[in-house]
């Protein structure tokens, strides 16, 4: 059989990216500011630029007015889905981390999309249990602790509207789904098989990146 997807060179990544959505400057700094304040493991927890710019593209696709995100960080993920709201939409950000989140903070109010968002501290299995319970967001975005996903899948496909989108981060591990290395690359192993299961879902496992699932919700 032969496949389509390509493997990437530098170079075409690059053509990729100057032929795509580029990141405003807000964005910039704060990828930016990442890098040069975190160590090498940190950084990788920043979505790639491609992601971000897809990010904005489906808020906006999917005409979303109420989005979660589960895993913050510094900031550019959600700052991405900000932009692609409403002026009346609003995002609510579930980290545990006040450290990362208060960077991400000063990138929201820099690009005055901080009254659109909400960021709630603490282990988002149990402050996602607090949103209503019936079928509301129209996007979410998982991108936090690989073990918990299952947990954060759960919560959320039922607060689901039809027709939502649920877009979820790191779901090839680097490969490593294939044979898992540790807690973490079995738990999101187990979780793509949840997903390839799921009924109440359509999904596609897109092997951008790290691997980035979208569902929508029938
Ligand atoms: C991969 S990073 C998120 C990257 C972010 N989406 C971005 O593009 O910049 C994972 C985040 O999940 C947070 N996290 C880890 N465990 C968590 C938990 N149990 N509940 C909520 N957030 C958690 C970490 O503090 C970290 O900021």
């Amino acid at each position: 059989m032969e496949f389509k997807t390509l493997p990437h060179s530098p170079e075409l990544y690059e053509y990729a990216l100057t032929h795509s959505l580029p990141l405003d400057d807000i964005s910039r700094d704060l990828v930016r500011e990442t890098h040069e304040a975190l160590g090498p493991g940190e950084v990788t927890m920043q979505v790639s630029p491609e992601q971000a710019s897809l990010l904005t593209l489906l808020t906006k696709l999917v005409g979303a007015r109420t989005a979660v995100e589960v895993g913050t960080f510094t900031g550019l993920s959600s700052l991405s889905i900000a932009r692609g709201l409403p002026a009346d939409g609003r995002l609510i950000c579930f980290d545990i981390s006040e450290e990362y989140t208060s960077v991400a903070r000063r990138y929201w109010e820099r690009a005055g999309v901080d009254k659109q968002i909400e960021l709630r501290i603490g282990p988002a299995a149990e402050n996602l249990r607090t949103l209503p319970a019936e079928p509301h967001l129209d996007l979410v975005f998982i991108d936090a602790d690989k073990v918990g996903y299952p947990a954060y899948w759960a919560e959320l496909v039922p607060r689901m509207r039809p027709g939502g989108l649920l877009i979820v981060d790191n779901v090839l591990r680097h490969g490593y789904v294939l044979e898992p290395r540790n807690e973490a690359d079995r738990a999101i192993a187990a979780f793509n098989d949840i997903v390839a299961a799921d009924d109440r879902v359509e999904a596609v496992l897109l092997p951008l990146a790290d691997g980035i699932t979208l569902a929508r919700r029938r």
